[in-house]
């Protein structure tokens, strides 16, 4: 057994996720028809959803992952985000959707949109499963978004609360930590 059922509340189940996901990924694939598209993920917030979403996504897409860590051990972003794992390969010229967990702050994904902006893509989209609006201190346009939650600390569906929790199928709110 991963948790006690009592542990978590479940505010979105693998269900809703799950169609939620594949309209997302429907949604991409109209808007991207015969372009040269590059999905990044995010790590490691964006594992499962990036997974789930690219299966989705019906174009000869190239995937890329960078990773950053912006909390160390803290559930608030600091604004000073590190990159720990660049792409692997160039983005110039191709049309990229940056793909993430949930945009909290924002300030994680204003650093790195204006990181790849001088990598001078074709286009540059974001495309984020959750977002979190009572606490944005940036304004970031979600292109593709997933859904809209309250401010509350979620975990699940690869979100962590420190490193746990990222197995859950659905995405849920901690109960009692520890
Ligand atoms: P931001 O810079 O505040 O927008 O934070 C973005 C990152 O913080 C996300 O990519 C997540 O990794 C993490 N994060 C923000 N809110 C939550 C949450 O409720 N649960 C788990 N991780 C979160
Ligand atoms: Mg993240």
């Amino acid at each position: 057994m991963k948790f006690a059922e009592n542990d978590v509340e479940v505010m979105l189940s693998r269900e809703q996720l799950a169609a939620r996901v594949e309209e997302l990924g429907a949604e991409i694939t109209r808007a991207y028809q015969g372009k040269d598209l590059v999905m990044v993920g995010v790590l490691k917030g964006s594992f499962v959803f990036f997974a789930d979403l690219v299966r989705a996504v019906d174009l000869p897409v190239r995937t890329d992952f960078l990773a950053v860590s912006s909390y160390a051990g803290s559930t608030e972003s600091s604004g000073v985000v590190k990159f720990t794992q660049d792409l692997s390969r160039p983005i110039t010229g191709q049309h990229v959707i940056l793909v993430e967990d949930i945009v909290d702050t924002g300030l994680t994904m204003q650093y790195l949109l204006e990181n790849l902006a001088t990598r001078h893509p074709a286009s540059l989209a974001v495309c984020s499963l959750l977002e979190k609006p009572d606490r944005a201190k940036v304004k970031i346009d979600i292109r593709f978004k997933g859904f809209t939650i309250p401010d509350a600390f979620v975990v699940g569906y690869g979100l962590d609360y420190d490193e746990r929790y990222r197995n859950l199928p659905y995405l849920g709110v901690i109960k009692n930590p520890r």
